[in-house]
């Protein structure tokens, strides 16, 4: 299936962010356990993440596990981290050959070792590639990442390596774990959750947010082109009235 004609190519979203929400529900629906949807779930992530590449979209995060789903039940935290390194070990060479570059994002120590290295590993390969930027959310918290720049730049004033007066929003975001890509422009949520679970709170300052029912396991092309539609739609206005952004000649504002 090819882009629809109704998505303009040339005002595609350079980053789009998603947050991969309702697994569990969409498995419970079925009458089985979250797991399951989650299996399924690596399904939408393949067919999105061929979509991205085959459009030309530069960056996709993805937000695979928040920092606070480490306090799900135990069984489940394991099977999601076995489903990560099996995903990992089938995908890499795909991921290679579609020239896509992977990235994470996250507490990277935090997850267990043999996680930490197949994604390593999956980075390393695919180190040389040009197209798609995929970024992985991994033990992600968006408030922990602020901590963290902050800590950097506070112990940088301390050594009098920066001056008190240059720590604005520039020096943070060159300290978040996300200074090499732009901020998304579009954020999509899945399954019906309007709300952000501490994900990338910094960067998606002036995003356009999608919220749709559609539970992740069922999210698919179609899907994405309509979040991509519904962005064309929008007027992203970063402050100005409508009027400006609609004139043709800046020189009369
Ligand atoms: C998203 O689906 C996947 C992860 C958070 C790992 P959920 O597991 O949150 O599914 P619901 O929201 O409970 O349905
Ligand atoms: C956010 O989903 C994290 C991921 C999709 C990985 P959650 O399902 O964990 O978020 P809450 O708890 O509903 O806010
Ligand atoms: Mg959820």
């Amino acid at each position: 299936m090819s882009i629809p004609e109704s998505i303009d190519s040339s005002r595609l979203p350079r980053h789009i962010a998603i947050i991969m929400d309702g697994n569990g529900r969409w498995a419970k629906e079925r009458g089985e356990d979250r797991v399951y949807g989650h299996y399924e779930g690596v399904v939408s992530v393949r067919e999105i993440v061929d979509a991205c590449g085959a459009i030309g979209i530069g960056y996709l995060t993805l937000y695979a596990f928040s920092a606070e789903n480490w306090n799900r039940p135990k069984a489940e935290v394991d099977a999601l981290m076995e489903l990560l390194v099996n995903t990992i070990r089938k995908e890499v060479d795909d991921l290679k050959k579609n020239n896509v570059r992977m990235h994470v994002i996250g507490d990277f120590e935090s997850l267990p070792e043999i996680c930490q290295k197949e994604l390593n590993e999956a980075i390393e390969i695919t180190a040389g590639n040009t197209g798609l930027n995929l970024i992985l959310a991994l033990s992600y918290s968006s408030r922990d990442e602020i901590a963290r720049a902050a800590r950097v730049l506070a112990a940088k004033a301390v050594e009098g390596t920066i001056d008190i007066k240059d720590i604005n929003d520039e020096a943070i975001a060159q300290n978040l774990y996300t200074h090499n890509f732009p901020d998304p422009e579009l954020m999509i949520r899945t399954s019906g959750e309007c709300r952000i679970s501490n994900f990338l709170l910094y960067q998606l300052a002036y995003a356009e947010l999608y919220f749709t029912n559609v539970h992740w396991p069922d999210f698919r092309k179609p899907h994405l082109y309509e979040a991509l539609l519904n962005y064309q739609q929008r007027e992203r206005r970063f402050g100005k009235t409508s009027e400006q952004i609609n004139m043709t000649n800046p020189t009369q504002s």
